[in-house]
């Protein structure tokens, strides 16, 4: 890499500091003759992990689906790290998915697969097709994986089957994936509603680690408030695919909680 490069990155890295790593401003989306994403704006900056509550139905993974464009919006704007999703042609889109790591509640992770193939498949968007097709990746790649996996604390299992590991260590393989993508924002859709007290607890403290260690943004639903409390900067609650709260999770009070869900 030329020094020219250098300055380049970190002009670019510099920049996307500056602006939210995810904006959404006065989003619709409507199903039939109703809104399941009625006005939503909310915005979060690199690193900040923020907690969306809301009870079922509220519109929680509409949110996450309208983000990664597996459903497109009927109003308003998605900005991630600054660039504004509508009008992406199909190159642009990669490049954009590329960046958005993805957690969902049951654990995608090829079973029959090791935890080092399922976190390398974080590499996929990054490798020339050739290489994909071959599942040939690189030294770099490989080590990549494996430095990711040590920091999930997932190191000693990187040979063996991800189906036979328990659900805690299936999400951390999870975001070890994240981790060798090198997104820059991270989706995750109830990542722990399957989870015990105790792994649900292991798994959100990985994902606020990294998020303040790499500066990765995290979209979180919880279905926990306890937890949302714990390790969330901010919490977002939704009801009826309106924006009910927004606020820094230390101001946020109990009565203000228990009117989203009652
Ligand atoms: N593909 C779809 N077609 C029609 N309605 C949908 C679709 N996806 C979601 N909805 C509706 O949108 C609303 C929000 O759903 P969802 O985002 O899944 O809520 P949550 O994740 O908070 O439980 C619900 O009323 C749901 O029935
Ligand atoms: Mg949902």
């Amino acid at each position: 890499m030329t020094v020219l490069d250098r300055i380049a990155i970190s002009a670019e890295m510099a920049m996307a500091q500056s602006q939210p790593a995810l904006l959404l401003d006065r989003v619709r989306k409507r199903y039939g003759a109703s809104f399941a994403l009625d006005d939503v704006s909310f915005s979060i900056a690199p690193g900040e992990v923020v907690a969306l509550l809301g009870p079922s139905g509220a519109g929680k993974s509409t949110v996450f689906r309208c983000i990664s464009r597996l459903a497109t919006i009927d109003g308003g704007r998605v900005a991630v790290l600054g660039q504004d999703m509508a009008g992406m042609d199909r190159r642009a889109l990669r490049e954009h998915r590329r960046g958005i790591g993805l957690i969902f509640q049951q654990f995608n992770l090829i079973g029959r697969s090791t935890a080092l193939d399922n976190t390398l498949a974080g590499r996929l968007g990054h490798a020339p097709t050739w290489r994909v097709l071959l599942r040939q990746f690189s030294a770099d790649d490989r080590q990549l994986a494996l430095a990711a996996l040590d920091r999930v604390g997932l190191l000693d299992k990187a040979y063996q089957r991800a189906d036979s590991l328990s659900g805690g260590q299936q999400q951390r393989v999870a975001i070890a994936r994240v981790l060798a993508q090198q997104s820059r924002l991270v989706l995750a859709d109830e990542p722990v509603a399957s989870l015990d007290p105790a792994a649900a607890a292991n798994v959100l403290g990985v994902l606020r680690d990294i998020a303040r260690e790499r500066g990765i943004a995290v979209l979180c639903s919880l279905h926990q408030t306890d937890l949302a409390r714990r390790y969330a900067d901010r919490i977002v609650a939704m009801r009826h695919g309106k924006l009910m709260l927004d606020q820094p999770t230390g101001t946020v009070t109990v009565p203000s909680l228990n009117a989203v869900y009652a």
